[in-house]
């Protein structure tokens, strides 16, 4: 598939991404072809000012760097303006309800990006206010991410379709259950491996075998990490202690312990296979892969993603 010309099934008809399960295949393929096309924009010089005049709040209860820059200058690029709003500073902070936020804030702006906790708070927001949402992280969902990711997969692989992306780390957290929706949802085959405790949620496990089957793909999660990693294309890890668990990281350290995206690991995978990493790679003592710097590793170019899939996204949530 010529993603860069990709042609619609149908108009794209989303509000708010709130989660990828909430999209067709096609919304998410019109997204990435737009995403290529606005970096090919972007690239060339090439003006495209989409949302001329249009403004962005940005509201964040949890630190950032790739969202808060990509967002802002997105929007920047897009004709736009952008606010930053860390929740320390806002209303918000000291009690002021989420409805309401989402109220006075739909009285100002065009569209609201949240990074926070509750997944419950970005649907709150939503639900009460009247304009777009995009949901720039919480605990249990992470899709501008994966929309970053799937380009960057495309970029450097071609069709998606049958293809298999193996992510080894938490995957109780945003980035196990956004990779399983994203991928499963374009048919890419979806390996989770995990150790036992850090199982993705259930009820997401059952959404992704229910996109993957009728797309014709496989799920699966084990604690073998060999098997996971088998013959994948790309090879994906996070953090083992994600933001807001940094109570827990010391019993992760003993859970993670032996758990490593290292070039063995690598060599289970297709010889061609690209690493991916949504970033920060190293915090501390925390390391998770050590092939960050070697020559399968795209995660710059992932990073540099953020920027024109969530262009795409904003584009498109709210012209
Ligand atoms: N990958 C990602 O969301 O990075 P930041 O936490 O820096 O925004
Ligand atoms: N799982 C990580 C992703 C960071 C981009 C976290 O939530 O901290």
């Amino acid at each position: 598939m010529d993603l860069m010309n990709y042609k619609p099934e149908k108009p794209f008809a989303q509000r708010h991404l709130l989660t990828l399960q909430d999209w067709s295949a096609d919304e998410i393929l019109q997204t990435l072809s737009l995403a290529l096309q606005l970096k090919a924009k972007q690239k060339a010089g090439e003006p495209h000012p989409l949302l001329a005049g249009k403004s962005l709040a940005m509201i964040f209860t949890k630190s950032s760097t790739r969202t808060r820059v990509s967002f802002e200058v997105g929007m920047q690029q897009l004709g736009g303006h952008a606010l930053f709003l860390s929740s320390k500073d806002i209303q918000l902070g000291r009690g002021e309800p989420i409805g309401d936020t989402a109220k006075v804030l739909s009285r100002y702006v065009d569209g609201i990006m949240i990074r926070t906790f509750e997944q419950s708070d970005v649907v709150e927001l939503a639900r009460y206010g009247s304009i777009p949402v995009i949901n720039g992280l919480t605990d249990r969902f992470h899709p501008c991410q994966v929309l970053a990711d799937l380009m960057t997969f495309y970029e450097h692989k071609g069709e998606l379709k049958g293809r298999k992306l193996a992510f080894i780390g938490d995957a109780a957290n945003n980035m196990g259950h956004s990779l399983l929706i994203g991928c499963s949802k374009l048919g890419v085959n979806v390996a989770l491996g995990c150790p036992k405790g850090y199982r993705p949620e259930s009820e997401i496990v059952e959404w992704a075998k229910a996109n993957a089957q009728a797309m014709g793909s496989d799920v699966l999660i084990t604690d073998k990490l060999e098997d996971a990693v088998a013959g994948a294309d790309a090879v994906y890890t996070d953090v083992w202690t994600s933001m807001g668990m940094e109570e827990e990281q010391a019993q992760r350290f003993k859970d993670f312990a032996g758990v490593c995206v290292d070039e063995a690991l690598m060599a289970k995978a297709d010889p061609k296979a690209i690493f991916l990493h949504c970033l920060p790679a190293h915090r501390g003592e925390e390391v998770t892969s050590g092939v960050i710097d070697g020559p399968q590793s795209v995660v710059f170019d992932q990073a540099e993603n953020r920027l024109h899939a969530q262009k795409a996204v904003m584009a498109l949530l709210m012209k």
